[in-house]
C-alpha cells in the first residue's frame, strides 16, 4: 500500500489522501512521468564509503549498486540539504535525486531546541521534490528516511507554491510514500503539513478576497466537510453588539466589510462535558493601521494580520482530521482595521465586554482591542485551557525575529507542553516574561482603566502582552506572538518565501500531547 497526496494550493476542500496498490503496475503512476527521492548521510572525512538510508540501499541493491557507484564517482559527499540527480538508472523512474541528509542519528540539538534529525529530513526532502517539481513530472516517490511524517511534512510544506490569481500555474504533483513502511506515520505527515498550507493560503491571500466573511465561510465548510462533531457559528454584527464587544467593534468600524466573530467547536473527546482547550486568533484581514497610519512600503504584508486566527483554526481542522481526542473551542475576531470618519481617533475611549475601559492612544495597537473582547468571552466555556495566537507587534519581530514564536504564560505546564511540541515540529516557541513591570506601564492611563500602548516605547511585546493579561482570570493561558514568523524570507529552507502558516504544527502537536495528558492542565 502506498499513500499518495497532491499538493493543494486553492481554497477548494483538501485534496484527500488516498492509497494505491504498490505491487499492481499501474499505467497512470509508473514510468517515465515520475521522479524518486532518496536520502543519504554524511559520512566521517576518513570514511570512503557511500551511507544510504535503509529505503536507499534497498534500491542500490536493485540496480546492482549502481547509485553507490555513481554517487562515489560524481562528486564530493553530499552536504546537507543539497541534491544531485541521476536519469534512467531504473525504468520505473526517469530521475532519481539524491539528497543530503547529515548525520545519522543527531538527536535533539539542546543548543538549537529542536530535533536535528526532523529538521534535516524535511529540509532535505523539500529540496529533491522540488527538483522533480522542476521537471514538471506528475508524481514523485519520497524515501521516508527513517521517519515517515518528518519526510511527508518535507514533501508537502516544499513543493507548496501560492499561485491562486496566476494564469500560469504550476503543473500539480502527486507525492508517494516510497515502500510500503510508515504509511500511518507518513499519513500524520500529510495532514500536518496540509494543516500548515492552509494556514499559508489563507495569509497569502489577498484582503479583498480573505475578508472576514471569506474566512469564516472557508474554515466552516472545511470543518464541516471532515466531521460531524463540529458546530460553527458565524455570528455576525448584531451579535457582536449584543454581547457588548464594543472594544473589538470600535476596531471594526473603521472599514465598510462587516465584522464577523467566528467560534468552531470540536467535540473530540468521547467525555462531551470534558472542559475544552479554547483557542483565540487575532484576525485582522487587513491592518493599515487606521487614523495611526502605517508607512505604505510592505503594508501589503498586513493581510497577513489574520495569522493567529489562520494557525489556530487550521489546527483545529487539523486535530479533527486527525480525530484527536480532546474538546476544541476556536474563537476568531475577525475585521478590518482601516481609516475612516467612523474610525478609531487616538484618545477615544471604550468600555470592553469585561467593564474595563481602554483609551486608545495609538490606533494600530488595534490586536490586543479586539483580544481583549475575545479573551473575556473564552472564559464563559469554562477552559481547561486559553492559548491565544496573534500577529501583535513589530517588537517580537524585533526580539526574535523568524527563529521562534514568543511565548507568554501564567503556566509553567503550558510553556513545557508547547516547548516540548516545537522541539518536534522544528517550529520553536521561546518563553517572555508577563511581568507587573510592563503591566504598570499599560495601566497608568490619563482617561481610562488601559491604555492601548505602553508608557515607554522599549519592549513593546511585553507590554502588548501584559495588556491582554488584563482580560485573563484562567489559571493556564498562553499568548503566542506570532509576528516574527508570519512571512519566510528564507530562513526556514523547507518552506518558500511567503506567508508562512506558523506554528501551525507546533499547535497541532500541543494539542495531541494535551489530549494524552488530562492530569497536568
Ligand atoms: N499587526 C501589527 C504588528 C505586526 C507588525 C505584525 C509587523 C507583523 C509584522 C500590529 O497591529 C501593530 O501595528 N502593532 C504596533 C503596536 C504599537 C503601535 C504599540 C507595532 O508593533 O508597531
Ligand atoms: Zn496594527
Ligand atoms: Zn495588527
Amino acid at each position: 500500500m502506498q499513500w499518495a497526496s497532491c499538493v493543494f494550493l486553492s481554497l477548494l476542500p483538501f485534496c484527500s489522501a488516498f492509497p494505491t496498490e504498490a505491487d499492481e503496475p499501474c499505467a497512470s503512476t509508473c514510468g517515465t512521468d515520475k521522479g524518486l527521492v532518496l536520502g543519504v548521510y554524511a559520512t566521517e572525512k576518513e570514511e570512503k564509503a557511500v551511507q544510504l538510508t535503509k529505503a536507499g540501499d534497498a534500491f542500490d541493491q536493485v540496480v546492482s549498486g549502481k547509485l553507490k557507484e555513481l554517487l562515489s564517482i560524481s562528486g564530493p559527499p553530499l552536504k546537507k540539504g543539497k541534491t544531485r540527480i541521476f536519469h534512467a538508472l531504473h525504468q520505473n523512474f526517469s530521475s532519481v535525486v539524491i539528497v543530503g541528509l547529515g548525520k545519522k542519528g543527531a538527536g535533539v540539538n539542546e543548543q538549537e531546541n529542536w530535533n536535528e534529525d526532523k529538521e534535516n529530513i524535511r529540509a532535505a526532502i523539500a529540496a529533491g521534490c522540488r527538483q522533480v517539481q522542476d521537471l514538471e513530472f506528475p508524481y514523485v516517490e519520497v524515501d521516508p528516511c527513517g521517519d515517515p511524517q518528518a519526510a511527508a511534512e518535507g514533501a508537502i510544506l516544499g513543493l507548496y507554491e501560492y499561485d491562486e490569481f496566476k494564469q500560469k500555474k504550476k503543473p500539480a504533483i502527486e507525492v508517494q510514500l516510497h515502500g510500503s513502511e510508515g504509511a500511518e506515520a507518513w499519513q500524520k505527515g500529510l495532514i500536518y503539513a496540509e494543516g500548515q498550507n492552509l494556514a499559508r493560503i489563507l495569509m497569502e491571500g489577498p484582503a479583498n478576497h480573505v475578508t472576514p466573511t471569506r474566512f469564516a465561510a472557508v474554515i466552516g465548510e472545511k470543518l464541516k466537510s471532515i466531521s460531524s462533531n463540529v458546530t460553527v457559528h458565524i455570528r455576525d454584527q448584531a451579535w457582536i453588539e449584543a454581547q457588548e464587544m464594543r472594544s473589538f467593534l470600535s476596531v471594526a468600524k473603521g472599514s465598510e466589510e462587516p465584522p464577523v466573530f467566528l467560534e468552531i467547536h470540536y467535540q473530540g473527546s468521547s467525555d462531551t462535558k470534558e472542559p475544552p482547550l479554547v483557542f483565540v486568533g487575532k484576525g485582522i484581514t487587513f491592518d493599515s493601521g487606521g487614523i495611526s497610519i502605517k508607512p505604505s512600503s510592505n503594508m501589503d504584508a498586513m493581510r497577513a494580520d489574520m495569522g493567529g486566527a489562520a494557525t489556530i483554526s487550521s489546527a483545529i481542522v487539523t486535530a479533527a482530521r486527525l480525530k484527536v481526542p480532546i474538546n476544541l473551542i476556536g474563537l476568531a475576531p475577525l475585521c478590518e482595521n482601516l481609516p475612516s470618519g467612523k474610525a478609531n481617533k487616538p484618545g477615544d475611549v471604550v468600555r470592553a465586554k469585561s467593564g474595563k475601559t481602554i483609551q486608545i492612544d495609538n490606533t494600530d495597537a488595534e490586536g490586543r482591542l479586539v483580544l481583549a473582547d475575545a479573551l473575556y468571552y473564552a472564559h464563559s466555556f469554562n477552559p481547561r485551557a486559553i492559548v491565544d495566537a496573534a500577529t501583535l507587534t513589530g517588537a517580537m519581530d524585533i526580539a526574535l525575529g523568524s527563529a521562534a514564536t514568543g511565548v507568554f504564560t501564567n503556566s509553567k505546564q503550558l510553556w513545557d507542553q508547547l516547548y516540548e511540541a516545537s522541539i518536534v515540529t522544528g517550529d520553536r516557541v521561546w518563553r517572555m516574561p508577563l511581568y507587573e513591570h510592563y503591566t504598570k506601564q499599560v495601566t497608568d492611563a490619563p482617561l481610562a482603566d488601559l491604555n492601548n500602548i505602553g508608557k515607554y516605547r522599549s519592549g513593546g511585546a511585553c507590554t502588548a502582552a501584559a495588556f491582554l493579561k488584563e482580560f485573563v482570570t484562567a489559571p493556564h493561558w498562553a499568548h503566542l506572538d506570532i509576528a516574527g514568523v508570519m512571512e519566510n524570507k528564507d530562513e526556514v529552507p523547507y518552506l518558500r518565501k511567503g506567508m508562512a502558516g506558523r506554528p501551525t504544527r507546533t499547535l497541532v502537536e500541543f494539542i495531541t500531547r494535551l489530549s494524552q495528558d488530562k492530569k497536568s492542565v
